[in-house]
């Protein structure tokens, strides 16, 4: 028997669908929390100051580079570093998808009217630029390195072995950030995804293990994604309100 043609409504125009659930809630809470984080860290990248406080120092300005001497007006050693980690964050896979909906709209959401319908161009001509993210990964690698310096840094209060809050704060920044890194879709293709055969590639059994740990995590990367965004705001935000004298750090040992 011949298969009757299913022919679906067609929804035109932005947000109009034929969904009865709350689609916005995503798209907004996303919209929300991204330029919030995207003010603060502007915010902090020209205040220019409060990026250390004893042995801790805000992951916003790791590795550390004393910029005062330069001259150079709104040229602080947050804006020195940010771009890498920026471009890192504005070209992962999964952000693209996040801001493509809530930002740009096109379209907000599964089965909902989108910006201009219909001129959908993939990403081309001005969005190759995301073809960056591969390279900014080699950046987010080597900054991971510094950033778990500065957590051993971290324990050491005037040559003493000790741990504060501070030092809590920061190795749980690490230890996010690295399952963010870690989860990434292109670190997973750097550690496995060019073989053909792993049975027949040098290390391949090894290759293999690692493939399959990182594509475990690569299914929670959007949840390592926000987790990390927020613990590195909340650990500068720390960090600021430590040198500032807003707070006292407190010592565990
Ligand atoms: S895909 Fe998200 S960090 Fe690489």
């Amino acid at each position: 028997m011949a298969n009757k043609a299913v022919h679906l409504p067609v929804v035109h125009g932005l947000g109009q669908t034929l969904r009865k659930d709350n689609w916005w809630a995503g798209p907004f809470v996303t919209f929300l929390v991204l330029a919030s984080f995207v003010v603060y860290a502007t915010f902090r990248a020209f205040e220019g100051r409060l990026y250390m406080s004893g042995p801790y120092l805000s992951p916003l300005a790791s590795p550390y580079f004393e910029t005062a001497s330069l001259g150079i007006p709104f040229v602080t050693p947050a804006i020195l570093i940010l771009p890498f980690p920026g471009l890192f964050r504005f070209t992962c896979y999964y952000y693209r998808k996040a801001y493509y909906r809530s930002f740009a709209m096109t379209p907000p959401a599964c089965a909902v009217g989108g910006r201009s319908p219909g001129n959908y161009n993939g990403e081309r001509k001005l969005l190759l630029f995301q073809n960056l993210h591969r390279f900014a990964l080699y950046f987010a690698l080597l900054f991971l390195v510094f950033l778990w310096h500065d957590f051993y840094k971290s324990l050491w209060f005037d040559g003493h072995f000790g741990m504060g809050l501070g030092s809590l704060i920061i190795g749980l920044n690490c230890t996010c950030l690295s399952l963010y890194t870690f989860s990434c879709h292109s670190f997973r293709h750097l550690v496995g995804g060019v073989i053909d055969s792993y049975s027949e590639t040098p290390f391949g059994a090894l290759r293999h293990k690692m493939w399959s740990r990182v594509s475990q995590l690569n299914v929670n990367h959007m949840a390592f994604a926000w987790t990390s965004l927020i613990v590195v705001a909340m650990t500068d935000l720390y960090i600021r309100m430590v040198a500032s004298g807003a707070v006292t750090d407190m010592r565990l040992f």
